[in-house]
């Protein structure tokens, strides 16, 4: 059996050679009966690449179905690429091999440190940013884009401190590594708004000053509001502030493959796959309720302020 129709229209023109899928969500280990049951209209998943690799039980048959009917995106978190460890070409073959055997439209990680002297931190760490570790990162970038035969995909972090070290801004960072390396960038949203939070940064600022031309990918997630700083927690919907940023992003981008990542509380498949559903309305121009909260306030008149003036309007 086939699954349904897709949910979103697509603009033709792919960015490095990667299409717009649409409108995805991760594949995740308690929806796999009702996927296996039902073949729901999604356009696309994507899979942690390391629940797959070395594991040829359920989820591999379950993954080999799911690749047989939508198409799949492999997003890892070992990679470490920001690390001062060899790179471990036996995980990067493993990678390699299991996105020939499903397809997978690419590959993407995070611009991080996992651990060093061996250790794994289990943690997306985050990294200086600055012209030496650009230098270091896009040398290793260059080497796993080589061994993958295709174009890496990256990341921006959430994260909680920052470095004296720093000399440049993420969004500068960013811009450098793929001017240095041609990688793509996966831009989740979320992370975005959470950083900002985190570092007291304007992200529309982050948004505009991204290059674009490069993002092939949105993540959209819910993250918990602690009052004065953000946990990047996947546990819930998306906050209204975070879709105002997605908005804008989309406008930058004219329309890439947008995900939804739930990992905690992790809800029936129908109610996570209805918040991705969420972004086609606001793709159309639908407006948001805050914003209409706003237009009828006596105070309205900013198009997207700083987070940290939005702390109210949280929903999930
Ligand atoms: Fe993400």
């Amino acid at each position: 059996m086939s699954p349904a129709k897709p949910t979103q229209s697509r603009p033709s023109e792919p960015r490095l050679g990667l299409e717009n899928l649409g409108l995805g969500v991760g594949l995740r280990a308690p929806h796999f009966r009702y996927l296996l049951e039902h073949w729901p209209a999604v356009d696309w998943f994507e899979i942690i690449s390391e629940n797959y690799i070395d594991s040829q039980g359920r989820p591999r048959y379950v993954l080999d179905q799911v690749a047989e009917r939508y198409p799949v995106v492999m997003h890892g978190v070992s990679l470490s690429i920001g690390s001062t460890d060899p790179l471990d070409f036996a995980y990067l073959g493993k990678l390699k091999k299991l996105a020939g055997e499903i397809n997978a439209r690419w590959i993407s990680d995070h611009v991080c440190w996992t651990g060093v002297n061996g250790q794994n931190t289990h943690d997306l760490l985050p990294i200086p940013y600055n012209e030496a570790t650009l230098q270091h990162v896009a040398q290793r970038v260059r080497q796993v884009q080589a061994f993958l035969e295709r174009p890496l995909v990256l990341e921006d972090p959430s994260s909680y401190v920052t470095f004296a070290d720093s000399t440049m801004t993420e969004w500068e960072f960013l811009t450098a590594l793929t001017q240095e390396t041609g990688c793509g960038l996966l831009l989740d949203v979320n992370n975005v708004y959470v950083s900002s939070v985190n570092h007291d940064f304007d992200p529309v600022e982050y948004i505009e000053n991204i290059p674009w031309q490069n993002v092939v990918q949105f993540h959209l997630a819910g993250h918990t509001n602690m009052g004065d700083y953000c946990i990047d927690t996947h546990d819930g919907h998306v906050i209204d502030p975070v879709w105002k940023l997605y908005q804008l992003a989309h406008e930058r981008t004219g329309g890439v493959s947008t995900l939804l990542e739930w990992d905690a509380n992790i809800p029936d498949f129908p109610t996570m796959h209805a918040e991705v559903l969420k972004a086609q309305k606001l793709i159309q121009g639908e407006t948001l309720a805050s914003d209409v909260a706003e237009e009828n306030a006596p105070h309205a008149g900013s198009v997207v302020p700083h987070p940290a003036h939005h702390i109210d309007h949280e929903v999930g």
